[in-house]
């Protein structure tokens, strides 16, 4: 081969270099093609809308996936139900294990490894604008809390140290953040190592998202390889299984083939849709309070009376500890931008972890949503303080709400084309989801009362839950009184 010639296929692998392979264009839509023909043959034909056995909670990254997952989840299913090492890397193999639920950042071709006919999916999808300015800030954040150290090196051996038999699992153990993090920590330290070189610099106050001395500036973060492979189009990587993180070896090749043509995006859109059809909820972050209402009467409700069925006298437990008194639904933010922080520390630590095994009394919709709405109130709490803190050390590169509306509509249009296939799969959510409701709407409203359901709109079904619940807590608090009269009138063994 002519010595040039070698030089030019060479530079060619390297500048493509998450794509070594081969990547014509006709070799690709082949590839590309097959793979979304086997994909769609595998659908599951059977009712959607029924639980089965298993409950796969396929958590997009920075949806808010978290309080569905410790203030829903947890509640519905104890400990010993949850399948190894949620969250983690997982390279298990549940067939094996008589798990009940597995939720992780993992993509659709975990699947593989489960038992698909037994197996309902969920998901939560979010606006790619938000997802992408909530990953960048996420990214940062985590990373910012390293500063504490005097520089890179004692910063990495430190995190040496913290793994070993860590209670949870650390943000940093997991994808996308295993690489996300590194890469921004690496990134700050040589911002702050640049900064005392200079002495004392100006920096301009006005713009965050563009703030060189501190931080790496939105627009270079989303144009780094780094982006491209593990933030841009996520949701609908994640769905349709071609994630940089997913089990098929030969996903990785419709991947590259998918980021060097556009056009053929459009197979892996077709995908992902189908498999959104098939999930048995998908919720959407920015319709925060109508999509956990939606989960606790889709998802909750079939728990629940799957282990009643079941009557195995599992652990399905009410929580009544975090659910008290103040929490009124209306005094919740519809759409908190801290409420999947990953917590790096023990994941449980956030009420959820009441023992279980204490609390037998029957759980019901209405308890779950009200436990749901004092644990996500005490999550997001701390979730911000833990980001204030953080923000702290990069001062004042603060990250607010008002600051997204002034980045600048070039950065904000090449987010948009840089995630058109999840623009599209998020539009097609919104379908979906408006089908959902009314599906939910229709099955409530021929089971109750029909006067309450007059006017069908999300805030008639809030209120509705509302004083449902009301109901549901004089109930609760009668059954308390009877119980501890039994109890008094027993010894207990
Ligand atoms: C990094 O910090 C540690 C702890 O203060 C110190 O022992 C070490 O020499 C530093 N390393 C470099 C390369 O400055
Ligand atoms: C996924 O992406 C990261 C960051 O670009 C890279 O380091 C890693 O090797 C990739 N993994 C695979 C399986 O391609
Ligand atoms: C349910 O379980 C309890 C004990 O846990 C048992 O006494 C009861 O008979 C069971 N009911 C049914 C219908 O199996
Ligand atoms: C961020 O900036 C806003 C407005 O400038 C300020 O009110 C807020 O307290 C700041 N937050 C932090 C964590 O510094």
């Amino acid at each position: 081969m002519d010595p040039t010639l070698k030089l030019l296929a060479f530079l060619i692998l390297v500048l493509a270099n998450i794509c070594p392979i081969k990547s014509d264009f006709s070799h690709c839509e082949k590839v590309v093609k097959n793979w979304a023909f086997s994909s769609l043959q595998q659908r599951v034909k059977e009712d959607k809308h029924t639980l089965r056995d298993l409950l796969f909670f396929l958590h997009v990254p920075r949806t808010g996936g978290r309080t569905y997952f410790h203030c829903f989840l947890k509640r519905l299913y104890a400990n010993a139900q949850e399948c190894p090492r949620s969250y983690d890397k997982l390279r298990f193999d549940p067939r094996k294990q008589e798990c009940r639920l597995l939720a992780t950042h993992d993509d659709y071709s975990m699947m593989s490894k489960l038992p698909k006919e037994k197996t309902s999916v969920v998901t939560i999808l979010r606006n790619p604008v938000d997802r992408i300015f909530s990953t960048y800030e996420f990214s940062i954040e985590v990373a910012a809390r390293f500063l504490v150290h005097p520089n890179l090196t004692s910063a990495t051996k430190m995190v040496g140290r913290l793994r070993p038999g860590a209670t949870g699992v650390s943000t940093l153990d997991i994808w996308p953040w295993k690489y996300l993090v590194p890469w921004m920590r690496e990134d700050l330290f040589a911002r702050r190592d640049a900064r005392k070189m200079m002495g004392s610099i100006d920096i301009k106050r006005n713009d965050p998202y563009n703030m060189e001395e501190m931080v790496m500036p939105l627009q270079e973060y989303i144009n780094d390889p780094r982006a491209h492979e593990l933030v841009h189009n996520g949701e609908t990587f994640q769905v349709a299984g071609l994630t940089n993180n997913s089990y098929f070896a030969e996903s990785h090749e419709v991947r590259c083939c998918v980021q060097k043509h556009k056009i053929l995006g459009e197979h892996v859109l077709e995908v992902a849709k189908k498999r959104l059809d098939d999930m048995l909820y998908v919720g959407l972050t920015e319709d925060h309070r109508e999509s956990a209402t939606m989960f606790a009467n889709v998802v909750g409700a079939q728990v629940i009376s799957q282990a009643l069925t079941e009557n195995s006298s599992m652990e399905s437990a009410a929580n009544s500890k975090s659910g008290q008194g103040s929490s009124h639904s209306e005094s919740l933010p519809d759409n908190d931008d801290n409420q999947d922080s990953t917590s790096d520390h023990k994941a449980d630590e956030i009420g959820s972890t009441e023992d279980l095994e204490e609390k037998k009394e029957t759980m019901t919709v209405g308890k779950l949503m009200e436990a749901y709405e004092g644990c996500i109130s005490s999550l997001r709490k701390t979730q911000s303080r833990r980001r204030k803190s953080s923000l702290k050390r990069i001062s004042p590169a603060n990250f607010s709400k008002e600051d997204r509306s002034r980045v600048s509509e070039v950065v904000i249009e090449q987010i948009r084309s840089l995630n058109h296939l999840d623009f599209e799969l998020y539009k097609y959510a919104q379908e979906i989801f408006a089908k959902q409701h009314k599906h939910v709407v229709e099955k409530l409203s021929s089971m109750e009362s029909e006067s309450m359901f007059n006017n069908p709109g999300g805030i008639t079904m809030w209120k509705f839950f509302s004083s449902a619940m009301c109901i549901v807590v004089l109930l609760a608090l009668l059954f308390l009184f009877v119980n501890a009269r039994r109890r008094m009138s027993k010894v207990k063994i």
